[in-house]
């Protein structure tokens, strides 16, 4: 499970002016996502990620298992993003800077194969500035070290991971700019934004991607792991489902009911 560190004062972040995103100059062979990533990024997306570099981008979850590749064919639409329209913020939020250092990192080499080694946007530490304006930025996904910024197309990788709280000040960042969002992550229980989403929300695209349907995982290796962890687990991690812990002493369906909305909080 996703870790939290506490973060040095001195990589603060912060915002710098946004321009409006205009369209670069492109030709048909880079507007396509799929053909640019095969193209320029040398990533080679399988079918599945595929349709999801070309899904209608503006609200999209990935509720994928383990090592499937949601950081890399986010990595891939990031780059598309940043490389055919000009002036775009992207900002990349996950449970730790760590973990958006990893995101950025995976745009990073992806640019190598471009011939590119971009430097920062000299603003924040976990950064990539691109010649036409546009940048990659990371954060934590922790509420109070993230306001600032308007962005128009953000990712929030192992969203399960990250609190509701910081998910509530990374979506006005969306609204002046109308950008574009997707979640990314495997389930964590029935609980939290992932999961209301996944589950009941509206205008989302959604993808389903259980490891037995990834061909890069070995169906021998998830019997291992199956047989390893146990079935709730596994369930989890590699089958996609939002199941309770094994572990767990209350199941979130009877915590759910035994709160009661009425009752105020103790004034301590
Ligand atoms: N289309 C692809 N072709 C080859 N390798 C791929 C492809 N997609 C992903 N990979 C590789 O699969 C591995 C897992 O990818 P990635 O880290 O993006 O998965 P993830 O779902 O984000 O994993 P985690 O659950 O650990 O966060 C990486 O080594 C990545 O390079
Ligand atoms: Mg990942």
């Amino acid at each position: 499970m996703a870790g939290w560190l506490s973060i040095p004062a001195t990589l603060g972040v912060q915002d710098t002016q946004v321009p409006t995103p205009r369209p670069s100059t492109t030709t048909p062979e880079i507007e396509d996502a799929v053909t640019f990533a095969r193209t320029r990024l040398g990533f080679h997306p399988d079918p599945i990620q595929e349709q999801m570099l070309r899904a209608n981008p503006h609200r999209v979850i990935l509720n994928c298992c383990r090592q499937w590749g949601k950081s890399t064919v986010g990595a891939a639409v990031a780059i598309h993003r940043a490389w055919t329209r000009a002036g775009s913020t992207i900002l990349v939020a996950s449970p730790s800077e760590r973990q958006s250092g990893e995101f950025v990192l995976r745009c990073r080499k992806m640019l190598f194969n471009m011939g590119l080694d971009p430097s920062g946007d000299g603003s924040n530490a976990i950064s990539i500035a691109f010649e036409n304006g546009s940048r990659i930025v990371g954060v934590p996904g922790k509420e109070g070290r993230i306001r600032g910024f308007s962005v128009n197309l953000m990712f929030i990788d192992e969203a399960a991971f990250v609190d509701d709280s910081a998910y509530n000040v990374l979506r006005p960042m969306l609204a002046a700019t109308k950008g574009d969002l997707w979640l990314l992550s495997m389930p964590n229980g029935k609980r939290g934004f992932f999961y209301e989403a996944f589950a009941f929300g509206k205008n989302w695209t959604k993808f389903l991607a259980p490891g037995n349907e990834c061909p890069r995982i070995d169906p021998e290796f998830l019997v291992d792991e199956r047989d390893n962890m146990g079935k709730t687990k596994f369930a989890r991690e590699y089958l996609c489902e939002f199941n309770e812990s094994e572990d767990a002493t209350f199941s979130q369906l009877l915590i759910d009911r035994a709160m009661d909305a009425t009752i105020k909080p103790l004034d301590l």
